[in-house]
């Protein structure tokens, strides 16, 4: 399994996750500009089954019909909530721990509202979490705009990412860290966000 963290805009991640013997392959948040993720795609001879939209907002979302262009074949998933705001079509809408192969790789959908109602964040092979807009290195996601939820996201934080495994690599939606990526475990200890164990220390949170 082979993931690929490409920053586009200004700060925002996109993802390629491959299996190396099966040549699948997804986009995770095609975001501003796809290009980059198209052309690895190419040059890696992989094929593209999914785009995976973490939540509905335009910096994530915008060049997915680059994508279906290029790939006119490509599936577009994203849960129900968040799914019918998006101006294409999505042809896979993905509940709570819902399981989905791409070739030899295992992915478990979970469900996190908070900053959106139907954000989710993807587990990969028990290795990895690509978390959206939902956990940041360092912090979490904003619940001051439409559709954000204070009370969703300390319950998506401390009951959805908290319990899952110390040794998953956090990959997030932004580069809003002191890193790209960081351990699962190193956020429980280092993250504020996560550290916040009731919610009114969490809705102190600068
Ligand atoms: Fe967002």
């Amino acid at each position: 399994m082979t993931i690929k963290q490409i920053k586009t805009g200004f700060d925002n991640f996109s993802y390629i996750v491959y299996c190396s013997d099966k040549k699948d392959a997804l986009i995770v948040d095609p975001s501003y500009d796809a290009s980059e993720a198209i052309d690895s795609i190419k040059q890696n001879n992989l094929n593209l089954n999914y785009v995976i939209i973490t939540h509905f907002h335009f910096d994530h979302t915008k060049d997915i019909a680059r994508i279906k262009k290029a790939v006119p074949s490509v599936k577009i998933i994203a849960s129900e909530l968040d799914g019918k705001k998006l101006n294409e079509k999505v042809d896979i809408f993905v509940i709570d721990k819902q399981r989905l192969k791409l070739g030899n790789i295992d992915l478990q959908f979970i469900l996190t509202p908070g900053h959106t109602p139907g954000g989710i964040c993807i587990l990969i092979d028990n290795e990895a979490l690509i978390t959206g807009d939902t956990l940041f290195i360092g912090d979490c996601g904003r619940t001051d705009l439409p559709g954000g939820d204070i009370n969703q996201m300390f319950k998506s934080l401390q009951e959805k990412i908290k319990p899952l495994p110390d040794n998953l690599i956090v990959y997030p939606g932004h580069d809003y860290g002191e890193k790209p990526f960081d351990t699962l475990g190193n956020q429980k200890r280092k993250n504020k966000t996560l550290i916040a164990n009731n919610l009114e220390d969490f809705s102190k949170i600068p």
